[in-house]
């Protein structure tokens, strides 16, 4: 099936970028081994405080981009003198700074603040830090996915009585339904989340396409 092919095709280069960029997802695999029953409420995942924009802005962006990223010199037409700006760019400046490591130009950023940008947009690039972000960890279900990163990413516009694009997603039925739509809408077409609210995060992304490798458990 086409489907499954596509699934294979980005898994394989999703598993590269995973490993270039140290994700989450081999921190929440490591984990789980340790913990092999999963019994307790540790399973339920681990929690992190994210950092906020303004952190982001005055170890990071200031100090390191601003010089060549403002509204009067936007160079590669890139303005990130505000959250919107940044928000709306999320994905891009994830690749450039996060996976390829190639920004700031001359070896990108030393490794603790790649690492704190990252944290950054893994819990969805908040204005406001401090928010405890719940991991996702083995076995994956449904409920366990919406919690960490559905809820906030998806639900937030699908589900209610006027869900966007008549589609609601709350359960895992509906959500299974409409399987063949979100992965084209996420892997292939890349419209959904729709700007400018930030993207999944890579390990998001991992996180679901095992889950749908895996048949989708409840
Ligand atoms: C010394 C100047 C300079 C600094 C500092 C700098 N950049 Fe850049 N940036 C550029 C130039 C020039 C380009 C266009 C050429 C390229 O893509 O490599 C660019 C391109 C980019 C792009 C690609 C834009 C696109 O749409 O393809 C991103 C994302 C980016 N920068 C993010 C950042 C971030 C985030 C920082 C800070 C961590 C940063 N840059 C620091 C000069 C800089
Ligand atoms: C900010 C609101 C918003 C968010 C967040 C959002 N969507 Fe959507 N979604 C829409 C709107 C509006 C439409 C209908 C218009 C369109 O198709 O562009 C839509 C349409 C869709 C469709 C149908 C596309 C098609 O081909 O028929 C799918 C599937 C979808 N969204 C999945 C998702 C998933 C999965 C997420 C989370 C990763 C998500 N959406 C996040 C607003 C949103």
């Amino acid at each position: 099936m086409r489907i499954l092919s596509v699934i294979l095709r980005v898994g394989a280069a999703m598993a590269l970028i995973a490993g270039m960029a140290a994700c989450n997802y081999r921190t929440l695999k490591d984990e789980s081994n340790e913990n092999p029953q999963g019994a307790g409420p540790t399973a339920q995942g681990k929690l992190q405080k994210s950092p906020g924009f303004a952190e982001i802005e005055s170890r990071i962006l200031g100090p390191h981009c601003l010089s060549c990223h403002n509204s009067a010199s936007s160079q590669g037409g890139l303005n990130l003198d505000d959250i919107d700006l940044v928000q709306a760019r999320i994905g891009v400046i994830y690749e450039r700074v996060v996976v390829q490591g190639n920004m700031p130009p001359g070896g990108g950023l030393p490794a603790d603040l790649r690492t704190q940008l990252k944290s950054w947009i893994d819990a969805g690039a908040p204005e406001v830090g401090g928010a405890e972000v719940t991991a996702v960890t083995r076995p994956y279900t449904f409920n366990k996915l919406a919690e960490s990163f559905l809820q906030a990413k998806c639900l937030i516009c699908h589900s209610g009585e006027r869900p966007e694009g008549e589609m609601d997603l709350t359960t895992r039925e509906q959500f299974v339904v409409n399987l063949k739509k979100i992965f084209s809408a996420i892997f292939v077409e890349k419209t959904m989340p729709l700007a400018p609210l930030p993207n999944l995060s890579q390990s998001e992304k991992m996180i679901l396409l095992e889950w749908i490798s895996l048949g989708s458990p409840e």
